[in-house]
């Protein structure tokens, strides 16, 4: 599809190299999504899926000069391609926003975030270093904790017959899990899911977002001096001794894998279990049916996965490369799209419906190729555990009202209000 032919002239600067930024970033309406889609849009962010769907009909591959300029892909097809050729697209810069050095000056060291943000050779070792941690065995490990852990959060308000399951439930479960792998307490929870929130969500502001990652540097630099003094069994510990080719490795690139664990591990999957405890407040009938058959468990959590996909990454182009007709330019910046692909016509069968028991599912919520998510074991454990407690000690549950549940979007999207009652 030539979809480009439709491009308007601002974005045409783009395509002929000159500068991307000339105030775009504004909050002006976008009256036309394929030149000018704006991902933090609030009704977007809220309801992005008829943008996709017509996207998907009439220009696969969008394009928007906001926020730094990107390309906006909403098929499987073309997602998955992109995803699998690290060559032409590089992970250099994963955010979904892009800054010129005046409006956000780089920082005085360049945080280094590896695998997420990494090409080979240094994505392959930092990988490997980290999946251990991510493994069937090790997460197995952390269920009864998790168990124990919904539960006391229940406890604190099935007595009121209402909670917010976002904020409440969802929010406090995975920040917990994640500070026992790295040995930092839990009593930190709340300053830890508001250092990964301002990250994430409020990346588009430059104050917030950047005071957050000195705050998660400086905290696990100190870390790291802890734990060379009392050393435990935890990531950070095991990584102060990990070696690499018979060379230790450096106390940047060890601070970066740990803070890359906290923000991927936290915001990302407190989305996912937001999502699906707002679908299981709307469709009963979907609960009741988890209640009479609790071994479609793990087809129901794949397709909750499927359907309510929090995450979108980036890639640049490394050169010049035409992607389905679209001319991309080295440097542009191509955001993977895997919520709109997991909702793709020619993939999925019924793609907008919940289908607990859908056979053929091979959804991209956790991404596709080198860079796939190492921390898919713990999610699901966290997602299928938490939906269980829930549902066993709350059978029964509505939302409150609709007009009070808000979304967070831009790199990670759920839900951040979820009012119900039982
Ligand atoms: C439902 C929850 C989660 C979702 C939907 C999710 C999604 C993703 C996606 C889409 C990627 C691919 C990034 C890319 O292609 O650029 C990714 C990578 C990654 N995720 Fe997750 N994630 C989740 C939970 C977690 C958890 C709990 C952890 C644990 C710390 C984690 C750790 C990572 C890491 C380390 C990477 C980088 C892998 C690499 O670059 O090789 N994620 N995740």
């Amino acid at each position: 599809m030539e979809c480009n032919t439709t491009f308007s002239s601002e974005v045409l600067v783009v395509l002929t190299g000159e500068p991307k930024w000339g105030g775009a970033m504004t909050s002006k309406p976008v009256t036309d999504w394929k030149t000018d889609y704006d991902i933090l849009d609030s009704d977007y962010v809220a309801d992005p899926y008829p943008v996709w769907d017509d996207l998907r009909e009439q220009c696969p591959i969008a394009h928007s000069d906001r926020w730094g300029g990107s390309w906006l892909p909403t098929k499987y097809s073309d997602i998955t391609r992109i995803a699998h050729d690290h060559q032409h697209f590089s992970s250099r810069d994963v955010g979904v926003l892009s800054f010129t050095d005046e409006e956000r000056p780089p920082p005085p060291i360049e945080i280094p975030l590896p695998p997420i943000d990494a090409d080979q050779p240094v994505h392959t070792w930092t990988r490997r270093l980290l999946l251990p941690w991510f493994s069937h065995n090790r997460v197995d490990q952390y269920e009864q904790y998790t168990r124990d852990l919904c539960n006391q959060l229940i406890d604190g308000f099935i007595a009121e017959g209402r909670a917010d399951a976002a904020g409440q439930y969802a929010r406090q479960i995975p920040v917990r899990v994640i500070a026992l792998i790295l040995g930092v307490p839990g009593e930190m929870a709340d300053t830890f899911t508001g250092w990964v929130q301002d990250v994430l969500e409020f990346a588009h502001d430059q104050a917030r977002s950047s005071a957050a990652t000195d705050n998660i540097t400086n905290y696990l630099f100190g870390q790291l001096e802890d734990r060379r003094a009392n050393p435990g069994d935890d990531l950070i510990s095991d990584l102060l001794h990990a070696e690499v080719e018979g060379e230790e490795i450096s106390d940047l690139q060890i601070m970066g894998m740990a803070a890359l664990t906290l923000i991927a591990g936290v915001d990302t999957t407190w989305s996912s279990i937001g999502s699906a405890m707002l679908h299981l407040a709307t469709h009963p009938r979907d609960v009741d049916r988890l209640i009479a058959e609790p071994e479609l468990m793990p087809s129901a959590i794949e397709e909750l996965l499927r359907a309510y996909s929090p995450v979108t990454m980036a890639r640049i182009a490394v050169d010049d490369i035409e992607v389905a007709g679209c001319p991309m330019k080295a440097g542009d910046k191509v955001l993977m799209n895997f919520p709109a692909a997991n909702r793709d016509p020619e993939v999925f069968d019924r793609p907008d419906e919940v289908i607990l028991d859908r056979a053929q599912n091979r959804h991209l919520a956790f991404g596709v190729g080198i860079h796939r998510c190492a921390g898919s074991n713990l999610a699901r454990m966290e997602l299928r555990v938490s939906i269980e407690e829930w549902i066993k000690r709350i059978p029964s549950f509505r939302l409150a009202d609709n007009a009070e549940v808000t979304w967070a979007g831009g790199q990670v999207r759920g839900p951040r209000t979820v009012p119900v009652t039982f």
